[in-house]
């Protein structure tokens, strides 16, 4: 299959690492930046710089592709900005809406959104659960997947894979949280987070391409875990100062807070995981 994965970073560099080592596809990747054109090129058969806002680099990106793989987000201080967030992820899906009736080989959209669509929603999470973004980023992420949705027709698939917090190699979560060792903390941490391995990504996304999946999915491990739990058993492994929480049940103030996001589709669709639960150093 030709592929193009649009957006090399974390998860899409070692989506490139592992399709490359398989062999079984013909590869594209894409970066912004003129000085990354070279650390990409060992991972692709081709390595293109562009803008994907920009239709008619996306255009060329795409042109003899089967399946394309975004895997965009907005760079430094612009991470959590949703100026940022519109200009990468709003923009790009128009640009996609706009190219793809010139695109008759392109057979199938997968991306990688995230759970901070379901925003305020409560209880178990499943993926018909009504999203309602709470911040504007998150609505721009919603957006996007509505834009992207548009794009199904008969001979083209669409794929949005709902995403947790991602950790992996390079992006430990201890040193995180290490960090916060005898400070001080509102609220009592027991806001849960769900999480995901960057493995469990790429499994899941190779899986989705290679199955030609067409759908939802939630991607995120089995248990969710306080902010209060992480903190703490991270800090007591280190043999590190506690840190004081001084404030009120999270969960009564934002029931929200206690939402629980399920990966029961995961499961049912056959998928395992190889890290289904957060390792925490022995606390
Ligand atoms: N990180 C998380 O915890 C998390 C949670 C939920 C969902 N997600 C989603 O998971 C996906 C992967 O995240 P990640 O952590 O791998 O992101 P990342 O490491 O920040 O990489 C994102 C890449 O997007 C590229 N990019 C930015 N703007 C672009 C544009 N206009 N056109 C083309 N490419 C552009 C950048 O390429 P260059 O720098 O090479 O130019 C960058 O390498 C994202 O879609 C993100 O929204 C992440």
């Amino acid at each position: 299959m030709r592929i193009t994965i649009v957006g090399c970073g974390y998860v899409g560099s070692a989506l490139a690492s592992h399709w490359h080592q398989q062999a079984r596809h013909w590869l594209r990747v894409t970066t912004t930046r003129e000085e990354r054109l070279r650390e990409l090129a060992p991972l692709a058969d081709a390595v293109q710089r562009l803008d994907a806002a920009d239709p008619d680099q996306l255009r060329q990106a795409l042109e003899t592709t089967e399946a394309a793989v975004f895997c965009l987000a907005p760079g430094g201080s612009r991470q959590v900005d949703a100026d940022g967030y519109e200009a990468t992820y709003l923009r790009t899906m128009e640009a996609v809406a706009a190219v793809v009736p010139q695109l008759p080989e392109l057979q199938q959209l997968v991306y990688t959104s995230s759970c901070s669509v379901y925003g305020e929603a409560t209880g178990l999470v499943e993926e018909d659960t009504h999203p309602k973004p709470r911040e504007p980023h998150a609505q721009i992420l919603r957006d996007a997947e509505d834009l992207l949705l548009a794009c199904r027709s008969p001979h083209r698939r669409v794929a949005i894979a709902r995403l947790g917090a991602i950790y992996g190699p390079g992006r430990e979560l201890e040193p995180r949280f290490r960090s916060l060792a005898g400070s001080r903390r509102k609220g009592d941490g027991s806001s849960l987070i769900s999480w995901i391995h960057r493995d469990d990504v790429v499994a899941t996304l190779d899986w989705a391409v290679e199955q030609g999946f067409d759908g939802l999915i939630n991607l995120v491990d089995d248990e969710p875990i306080s902010v209060r739990e992480l903190i703490d058993r991270s800090c007591h492994a280190a043999g590190l100062e506690p840190v004081i929480w001084d404030g009120d049940n999270e969960r009564v103030a934002n029931p929200a807070a206690e939402r629980r996001i399920s990966n029961r589709r995961l499961r049912e669709l056959g998928l395992s995981l190889q890290h289904p639960r957060l390792r925490i150093l022995a606390a």
